[in-house]
């Protein structure tokens, strides 16, 4: 499974990036408008895409389908590594599929239930991005949601890749994996909690101590 970074913060991406774990990164205006950075949306894209070389999902905020698809091909054309992110409803499915005949690759984003996934993976759309944290906070199990999706593409040998979204906390990113998403996109706090453990930190501290007695042992032993 992919570990992509969900964020718009350049600086994360680019303290992320230096441990080469992560492989692409997804936005979105909300996380846009977090960053506060007071870059464009296209110019903030193509410094992510000069840090990550693998595939960036920029959003789509177009309404109607003729909207959609203008907008769609202006976003695919900054850079060769972007995926346009489509919200999936009536006018997005009916994008998704124009695009996709283009051979643009489309990230479906907002997608709560395997309907949607289904739909747009027969649209021919690249990634569908189901909303775990969201499904859970509305009182549903989001992860079962990605275990459907994934059983349904896999049974049918659908190449839609599942992106498994809105991740809240480090457990959700296992959890992803278990559910067979290919890829989990996730908040720079995740990223960092997952080599995080209070265990490891008692135990170098420990190895630390044990190795300080042992030097001083050491140095004792050579006095006498
Ligand atoms: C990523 O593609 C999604 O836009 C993002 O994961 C949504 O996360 P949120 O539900 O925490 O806003």
């Amino acid at each position: 499974m992919q570990l992509w970074l969900d964020t718009a913060s350049v600086e994360e991406i680019r303290a992320a990036s230096r441990f080469g774990v992560i492989s692409g990164v997804t936005t979105n205006p909300s996380l846009w408008a977090k960053a506060a950075s007071g870059q464009g949306y296209r110019d903030m894209v193509l410094e992510i895409a000069s840090i990550i070389d693998g595939p960036i999902s920029a959003e789509c905020v177009a309404q109607d389908v003729e909207g959609l698809v203008q907008e769609a091909r202006q976003i695919a054309a900054w850079h060769p590594n972007v995926v346009v992110k489509i919200p999936i409803d009536e006018n997005g499915l009916e994008a998704i599929y124009r695009l996709s005949k283009e051979g643009i690759k489309i990230n479906t984003t907002l997608v709560f239930s395997a309907n949607q996934a289904l739909l747009a993976a027969q649209a021919g759309a690249t990634y569908v991005s189901p909303f775990v944290g969201r499904l859970d906070d509305a009182g549903h199990d989001g992860m079962a949601v990605v275990r459907e999706i994934v059983e349904i593409f896999e049974r049918y040998h659908l190449p839609t890749r599942v992106l498994a979204a809105s991740l809240r906390h480090p457990r959700h990113v296992p959890e992803a994996a278990r559910a067979g998403a290919h890829i989990a996109t996730m908040p720079y706090a995740v990223f960092t909690a997952m080599f995080k453990h209070p265990l490891t930190d008692v135990g170098m501290r420990r190895f630390l101590e044990d190795a300080e007695r042992a030097r001083a042992q050491r140095l004792a032993k050579a006095g006498t």
